[in-house]
Formats: structure tokens, sequence, C-alpha cells
């Protein structure tokens, strides 16, 4: 039975940039925003700025690419609220060019490499460092699958669940050839999308709903100071198929809300 009756929308990598700013919408909405990110200091100074703003958004500790945490995340939505409606797998990194941090249990584990990361400016695909790859795929694409993994049985249970894979058109296949040179970002995301139609095939009729969204390139540390969109844009396009009604699209990649091709 859920202990509340607002819809609960988890949400990742949410103590800035674009995921912060989806929890602000959801919150805005009337839907009780878990706020997850890695960091406790950053995570709960986000949600306590949201709640100043009279949204209701818990902060919860998140590594995606941590399984003990989804575990505890996934407990503590249950016992706290009984419900969750919503997930969208927004963290995540750039690592190719530096572009990201590794930190989390991906960064300890780059620590402990023989030889120093290579973050390979404008590095293609023969000569990107494999460590690069590995990294990105275990937060951009296992990060997303643990979740779903986690929350998708819940949805299925109680015949309700939007998910968005917060993915980027850097990952379509036909755009794989561009000039755009993030190849460990690009490989991770293509993945990711591979996980969004096999898990939308498994949620079929029953009202949950697995999408992709490409929120565009948008002014964040991710995306640079040089892209055209504001937070608040990119985010709308993800609260936009967040808040779906019954009977909508799934297993479909979407920028500017409209389907593109894989
Ligand atoms: N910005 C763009 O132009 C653009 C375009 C297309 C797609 N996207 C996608 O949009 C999403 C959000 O990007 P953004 O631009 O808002 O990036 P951002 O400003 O760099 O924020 C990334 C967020 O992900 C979190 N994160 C990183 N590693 C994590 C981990 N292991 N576990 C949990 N959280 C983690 C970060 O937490 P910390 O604060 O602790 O680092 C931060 O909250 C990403 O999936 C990105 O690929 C962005």
């Amino acid at each position: 039975m859920p202990k509340i009756h607002k819809r609960v929308a988890v949400i990742t990598g949410a103590d800035r940039g674009i995921g912060f700013e989806v929890c602000r919408q959801l919150g805005k909405l009337g839907y009780q925003a878990v706020l997850t990110a890695p960091d406790p200091a950053k995570g709960k100074e986000a949600a306590k700025k949201l709640l100043r703003e009279g949204i209701e958004a818990a902060y919860h500790a998140l590594d995606v690419a941590n399984e003990r945490h989804v575990r505890k995340l996934r407990e503590f939505v249950l016992k706290k609220f009984g419900r969750v409606d919503v997930l969208v797998n927004n963290a995540g990194v750039m690592f190719d060019a530096g572009r990201s941090k590794p930190e989390g249990r991906v960064g300890r584990w780059i620590k402990t490499l023989p030889k120093k990361m290579d973050f390979g400016e404008g590095q293609g695909i023969l000569e990107v460092g494999i460590d690069i790859v590995r990294a990105s795929v275990e937060v951009n694409t296992l990060g997303a699958l643990r979740m779903c993994q986690a929350f998708i049985p819940l949805m299925i249970k109680a015949r309700y669940g939007r998910v968005v894979n917060v993915s980027s058109s850097l990952g379509q296949l036909n755009g794989m050839t561009d000039e755009d040179r993030v190849p460990a970002y690009q490989l991770s995301k293509a993945a990711l999308n591979a996980v969004t139609l096999m898990a939308a095939d498994d949620c079929r009729d029953k009202n949950v709903t697995v999408n992709s969204v490409c929120p565009g390139w948008t002014r964040t540390s991710l995306g640079g100071p040089r892209a055209p969109q504001s937070v608040g844009e990119a985010a709308e396009n993800i609260v936009w198929m967040a808040n779906y009604p019954d009977g909508g699209p799934t297993g479909e990649f979407f920028r500017d809300k409209k389907a593109i091709e894989w």
C-alpha cells in the first residue's frame, strides 16, 4: 500500500545540472522528488534549496556504480514512501577529454590502475583507452541498468511507471561517424539506448514505459559554457516524458519532444 498519495520520482545525479532542474520541475508538478547524488554534502544542500522553494525533495546518497547504494536507496524509498512512479536515470559522465571527474567507486578504481588514465583529447575509437570506456559504461550504462533492475519490478507490480533514460544524440548509431570524438561517451549512451529497448519490451502492456531522451546540448559542466540551451529547457524535455499520460510511447528515443532514430 502506498504510504503517500503523491507520485514519487527518483532522480539520479540530481545535486546539480539537468538532474537538479528535473527535481525542481517535477516537484512543481506535485511529485515527491527523491533527489539522489553521490556526495551527501552537495546532495543535502541541493535538497534544502528545493525545500526552501516549497518543493518536496528528500535526499538519499547514490553512486550508481555502487550496487549497495542502489539496494539501500530502494529500501529507503519503499520504507519512507511505499511507491515509485517515476525513475529518471540522469547521472552521467563524459570522461573523454576529461570533461567529467571520476569520483565515487569508479574514481577509486581508476586510482588503482597501474597506468595513469589518458583522457585523450580528440581520440577516436581506435585510440581511446579501454579504461575510459569501461569507466563510462560503468556509470552511464550499468548505472542506469542497476536502477532499472531495482525499481522497474516495483512499477510493474503497481501497474504504473515512467522510466526516462537520459541519453544523448551522440549515442545515435547513425551519428557515430560525425565530427564529435568522444567515443567512450558515445558507446556508453548507445548501450544505454539498448537497455531502453530491452527494458521497454519487458514492460509492455503493464503501463510502465521506458524511453530514452536526449535533453539537447545544455550549459552544464558536462555540456560546457558554449551550449545554446539552459538547464530549464533541457529538463522540460525529460519532465514531459516522465509525466506522460497512460497509453504513451515506450521503447523510443526523443529529442525536442519528437521521436528520433536510434
Ligand atoms: N549537458 C549536455 O549538453 C547534455 C547533452 C546530452 C545529454 N546529457 C546528459 O544529461 C545528463 C545530465 O548531464 P549534465 O549536463 O547535467 O551533467 P553534470 O552537470 O556534469 O551533472 C552530472 C551529474 O551526474 C552525477 N554523477 C556523476 N557520476 C555519478 C555516479 N557514479 N553516480 C551518481 N551520480 C553521478 C554528478 O554528481 P556530482 O555532482 O557528485 O559529480 C552530477 O550530479 C547526463 O546523463 C548527460 O550525459 C547532457
